[in-house]
């Protein structure tokens, strides 16, 4: 295999940032591809928020051509076949509920304005609760090649991360450190937590979410850092295939649909 994650499974196990909440309109489906999937967020008026995937279970309508979501529902535009937010279907129309229809959600979180969604097995549900890092700013994200553990490797490298350790205080971090003492945390699979230079006295937040297996999101509250990969951090790269762990979404990389014809 060959490309960005040759070796590796594209898509690791876990929380990944998806969208700011206040940047979702109430009540519709905005498309989103994440996870080699073609996706859709939606958030509702009393603040929930769902990640589910965009292509209807019943005739593969795209949820994201007018679909809508409430708190109980996501509602297909083109029959009007609803669906609550664990997926089963609730109204077929005017025909009987098939049972074993279900559209497929992802666990979905939202911190301090921020919706996350976890990418795991279809069906499994995490062990644990996004990092509660809040994310000031735009949040606006920008494509780059690659997968998210080499992102994160040029990341740390850039600011002069050489080495770490698996953190004491918080499950699944690891946290580097550079010759002048500076820190740097990695949250989950995708989440870098870094104060970029001596001369700076804010911590950046960067999330890294992986688009199709050839492309990842990258957004961050502050000054852009380099992701691309110069050398490596044994130790990180170590730590980091906990989240290597084998999903029903495929171990090969996969442009989606809506993203692919957007983009290529
Ligand atoms: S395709 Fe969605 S309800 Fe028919």
């Amino acid at each position: 295999m060959s490309g960005p994650s040759a070796g590796r499974p594209p898509f690791p196990v876990g929380w990944f940032v998806v969208a700011r909440f206040d940047g979702l309109p109430d009540g519709a489906l905005v498309p989103l591809a994440a996870f080699g999937q073609d996706l859709v967020v939606g958030r509702t008026a009393s603040g929930r928020a769902l990640v589910t995937h965009s292509v209807c279970p019943h005739l593969g309508a795209d949820l994201a051509a007018g679909g809508r979501i409430d708190d109980y529902e996501v509602v297909c535009p083109l029959h009007g076949w609803c669906f609550s937010h664990s997926g089963a279907c609730t109204s077929a129309a005017e025909g009987p509920i098939p049972e074993t229809t279900r559209l497929r959600v992802w666990p979905t979180e939202l911190v301090d304005g921020i919706v996350w969604a976890f990418n795991g097995r279809d069906g499994e549900q995490p062990d644990q609760p996004p990092p509660a890092l809040s994310l000031p700013g735009d949040l606006v994200g920008t494509r780059r090649p690659g997968h998210p553990e080499d992102a994160l490797t040029g990341m740390l490298t850039s600011v002069g991360v050489v080495d770490g350790v698996p953190a004491d205080e918080a499950p699944d971090a690891w946290e580097g450190s550079t010759a002048d003492g500076r820190r740097a945390t990695v949250y989950g699979p995708g989440t870098l937590v870094v104060r970029p230079g001596q001369d700076t006295s804010v911590d950046v937040v960067v999330h890294v979410t992986p688009v199709d297996g050839f492309e990842v999101e990258v957004r961050t509250s502050g000054e852009a850092l380099p992701t691309e990969s110069v050398g490596g951090i044994e130790s990180f790269s170590r730590w980091y295939r906990r989240f290597d762990r084998s999903t029903t979404l495929g171990r090969r990389p996969a442009r989606t649909g809506r993203s692919g014809r957007a983009g290529r």
